[in-house]
């Protein structure tokens, strides 16, 4: 008897539960834009150009439809300060200005943010949050960012237990996530690299050198090998393919007694294990940073070619800068898309533009997988190969 008792306690809780959802639907279809009035918007992980034309992109698509846009300065650690980091923006976050305005002007946040919580654990940083989203009236928040971060903060709004719709942007230089066919910033950062290495070529060509440009990009050659393509760089090395030193020197060496010049682009992250070839860094506060390829490679350059081998990093030139017509155009649809998605019900969605649509993919699908990167068969790494440009072993 306590057997039934019992199952049917549970087979009504089941039904209640299952019943509550559906009035919420229900609710949700009959209130304007799904029952969403206050949008947060928030910019996480590394800035990139793009930003601050989707953060317009989601203000003017929300005025159009009398939602109300705060914006989180610091992102999600910012809601966990007793006093939480949030305003209403104001009308100069759609104004022109927000196209070409590089940076974020909201300002971003990065995982290392949430080190001053460190001693809070997890429920506790996802119970202030719950109460910070409700005393602020927030009934969605989008945020741009990288795979690592969109999901960070996916299994945040989740821990909290409370249904807080969240639809993600993704946005990087470096073109590395899963499912993305072009993140926002991308394509600004190579037309920025890709001038800069115009420019090498300039004063390569006066005075007889080779020069060694390093791209950003993480463990993924996008940038470099576009950047490098775009700016008719002779030899492209990325993180993907491995680098024979003897047919390096042959490339490289051919192509200096032809041109008495050399454009060389090398991704942040390529290893040379033969040269001990260093591609980490430490910066001032300790942390390890990628970088420092190009010096290395110009040294052995030079040593082995008997030649003026110089280097260049590009840095952080490559984040910043005026957006783009491309960037303005792809981050605008991204914006206005993840409010329409969020009025629709959408949640732990990115936004992502596929050909000719606009595609709504579960954040779970980029969890755990890795980023993405160069394959042999990539376009791009044909038409290097097509054109005789030495880019490492592909096979
Ligand atoms: O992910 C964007 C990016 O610019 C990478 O290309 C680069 O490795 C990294 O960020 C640099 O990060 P930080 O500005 O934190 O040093």
């Amino acid at each position: 008897m306590n057997i039934i008792r019992e199952y049917c306690k549970i087979s009504f809780l089941i039904r209640f539960l299952f019943l509550l959802g559906q009035i919420e639907s229900i609710i949700g279809l009959i209130l304007p834009n799904g029952g969403i009035s206050r949008i947060a918007v928030l910019t996480s992980g590394g800035d990139c150009p793009g930003i601050n034309s989707c953060i317009r992109g989601i203000v003017k698509t929300s005025a159009m439809r009398d939602i109300e846009v705060w914006g989180l300065p610091r992102g999600l650690p910012g809601l966990l300060y007793d006093t939480p980091h949030a305003f209403k923006l104001d009308e100069t976050y759609s104004s022109t200005d927000m196209l070409k305005k590089g940076g974020s002007r909201l300002g971003g946040f990065v995982s290392s943010d949430f080190k001053e919580f460190d001693s809070m654990i997890l429920d506790q940083k996802a119970s202030k949050l719950s109460n910070a989203v409700e005393n602020l009236g927030i009934d969605g928040i989008i945020a741009t960012g990288g795979d690592t971060s969109l999901n960070l903060i996916g299994t945040l709004l989740k821990h909290t237990g409370r249904k807080i719709p969240f639809v993600g942007i993704p946005k990087t230089i470096d073109n590395d996530i899963p499912e993305v066919i072009y993140s926002i910033g991308f394509q600004t950062a190579v037309s920025t690299a890709s001038s800069a290495l115009a420019n090498i070529r300039d004063t390569a060509e006066s005075h007889r050198r080779i020069i060694v440009v390093e791209c950003m990009g993480r463990k993924s050659g996008y940038l470099t090998l576009h950047a490098g393509l775009a700016g008719g760089a002779d030899t492209i090395l990325v993180p993907e393919f491995s680098i024979d030193e003897k047919m390096l020197l042959n490339h490289v060496s051919t192509i200096y007694k032809k041109n008495h010049c050399a454009v060389i682009a090398v991704s942040e992250s390529i290893t040379l294990p033969q040269l001990n070839l260093v591609s980490t860094y430490t910066t001032a506060d300790g942390s390890s940073r990628l970088g420092g390829s190009a010096k290395e490679l110009a040294s052995f350059l030079s040593q082995s070619l008997s030649v003026d081998a110089r280097h260049v990093v590009l840095g952080h030139i490559q984040r910043g800068g005026s957006a783009n017509a491309f960037d303005q155009v792809l981050s605008t649809m991204l914006g206005a898309k993840a409010v329409t998605v969020l009025c629709d019900g959408g949640t732990n969605v990115f936004v992502t533009q596929n050909g000719n649509q606009i595609d709504t993919i579960s954040i779970d699908k980029v969890r755990d997988v890795p980023s993405k990167s160069l394959r042999s068969d990539s376009p791009e790494v044909l038409a290097a190969l097509s054109i005789g440009v030495y880019i490492g072993e592909v096979i």
